[in-house]
Parts: C-alpha cells; structure tokens; sequence
C-alpha cells in the first residue's frame, strides 16, 4: 500500500474538524448542542454584498481566470478600507493580497519563509493553522505560552536567544482567539522591535479586528511607525461581514512577504472568483454603520439586517 508522506501522516487531525465531528456525534445520540467551536458568525451576510455577487456572476466577463494578487479594484479597496479604519497607508499593487479565506494565506506563509528545520514562534492557545502550516513546511512550532497572568500576551523575553536566531516567523493575533484578550499598540510595538532585532516576520492575525464590545476599537499593528519593515497583517471579512462562507481575505503590509506569499499562491491557487472580490469590495466600501449594527447587543431581538 503507498502511503503518504511522512509529513501528512504525522499531522494532527484538524480540531474543529474533529470539533465538528463530536458535536454531531452528540447530536445523533439526542443531545441539543451549543457549540463554542469555530468563530461562524450566524447571521446572515450584509443584503448589498449578496446583491453585488448576483449581479456579478450573471457577468460572463467575471467568469474568467481571476487576476492572482486580487483584482486592482478589490486591492484598492482594500487600502482605502485601512486608512479609513486604521489610518494606514498601503501601497495596493505592492503591499496587498487577497487570499481564499484568510486561513489560506496563513497556511501558505510557511511556504514562503520556512526552510526544513526552522522554528516558527506560535501562540499556545491559538488559531490551529499557525503550527500546522509551520509543519506542512517542515519547520518546527515553538509554542509561546498565553498565560493570564501575562494578559494572554507571549513573554517575549522569555523565548531563549538561540530559539529567536532559529524562528523565521512570530504569530500574534489580537482580539485573541480563543482567550479573548485585547491589547493596545504597546504590545504591538515590542512585538515590532523583536522582529526587528532578531530578523523574524511578525505575522498579525487580525481576523477578528471589529469583534469587539463597548465601543473598544482594535488597532492594526501596522500602525506601528516602520512595522511595514518587518510586519505583515491578515485581514479577513468572514468575521466582520458574517462571510466565513465565501472565503475571501487579504494579507498586507511588507511588500517582499506580499510579493514571496503572492508567488506561491500564483502557483497553487488561481485567485478568487471575481463576483466573490466584487462581493469582498460591497463589504469594504459599505456604510461601516453596518459593522455596530450587526453587533446583536444594539439590535433588537428579531430586528431584520
Ligand atoms: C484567529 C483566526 N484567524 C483566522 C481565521 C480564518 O478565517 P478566514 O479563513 O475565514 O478568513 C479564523 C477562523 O476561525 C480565526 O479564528
């Protein structure tokens, strides 16, 4: 029998595909389940963004081969979407990329950075697909302890020297999934300056920049003076626009990543439908009124979207 590789084999099972798994193994036996699980918003996609799809896929000229970095328009969306949340300034054709789902592009990274043996520093809880791009790669997670005690921030003066010069990539992800935290650009700058002083990528998951409570606004860690130098960040409209299902997501920021990312994707993937890039622009140009009223607290109970 001709097994697979070694790498496929050893991989863990993906755990909210486990998740899943048990969950309908519970229902089967009878039990109601809440799941805590995955984060799948479950209200329905803004009413503009499911128009502008239809429109766009009656179009035979969006049934195409898509542009592999993202359509320009989609790109230029995208930037004017960060200046006007973040105040930060991209460059569309050299510092963004659209991905299918921003899961994608977290996976495909390694493939860009991470040689046979190097160490990728990631976030102990957190978001699966850091460790396992890391070892679809062949490189090697460190895992950095959330603790709360730390406020679920990583003691990045306790990741030893020798560990630091082998990691080629950090993970960080705030609003954190799972333990919830928030943290201000004061993390966010020594998470800069780590990168920097030990020529490791920091990679900021964002996915969950406007899941958040109280009027708090998360910032992106591109506002960080010069974090472009040695940072990128992933974005993804399936938690803000409740589009986990159309898988559309971007990484931006230091443009030789967007540009090495962008390489591997233009040989292993063809880029997204466009009528899905014309949707992802309906949610980015929208009235981001859309974004607090969606939040259910400051709608009431039945109120349509
Ligand atoms: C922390 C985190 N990052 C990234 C993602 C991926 O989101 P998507 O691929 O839908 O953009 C998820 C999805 O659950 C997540 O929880």
């Amino acid at each position: 029998m001709i097994q697979p590789a070694r790498r496929i084999q050893d991989l863990p099972p993906y755990l909210f595909a486990e998740v899943d798994r048990r969950i309908a193994e519970k229902r089967a036996a009878g039990f109601d389940v809440i799941s805590l699980g995955i984060g799948d918003p479950d209200l329905p996609s803004p009413a503009h963004v499911v128009e502008a799809a239809q429109d766009a896929v009656a179009e035979a000229r969006h049934h195409r081969y898509p542009d592999y970095y993202g359509l320009p328009e989609l790109r230029a969306a995208i930037a004017r979407w960060y200046e006007d949340r973040f105040g930060v300034q991209l460059d569309p054709t050299t510092e963004v990329v659209s991905l299918i789902g921003s899961k994608e592009g977290i996976a495909h990274l390694p493939v860009a950075y991470v040689d046979p043996g190097d160490l990728v520093l990631v976030p102990d809880p957190g978001y699966p697909v850091y460790s396992i791009g890391t070892l679809l790669a062949n490189g090697v997670p460190y895992l950095m302890p959330l603790k709360a005690e730390n406020a679920f921030l990583p003691d990045l003066d306790a990741i030893p020297a020798d560990v630091a010069q082998r990691a080629r990539l950090i993970w960080v992800n705030y609003p954190n999934n799972p333990a919830g935290a928030v943290d201000g650009l004061d993390f966010f700058e020594r998470v800069v300056d780590f990168g920097r002083r030990h020529d490791i990528l920091v990679c900021h998951d964002n996915a969950y920049s406007d899941v958040a409570y109280d009027g708090y606004k998360a910032p992106s860690l591109l506002e960080v003076p010069g974090a472009k130098d040695v940072a990128v960040e992933f974005l993804s409209p399936s938690k803000t626009y409740n589009m986990t299902g159309w898988r559309v997501g971007m990484m931006v920021g230091n443009p030789t990543a967007v540009e090495a990312l962008g390489r591997v994707k233009t040989n292993v993937d063809s880029g997204i439908f466009e009528a899905l890039q014309i949707a992802a622009m309906a949610a980015l140009d929208g009235d981001p009124a859309w974004i607090a009223d969606r939040t259910p607290a400051s709608r009431p109970a039945g109120t349509p979207l």
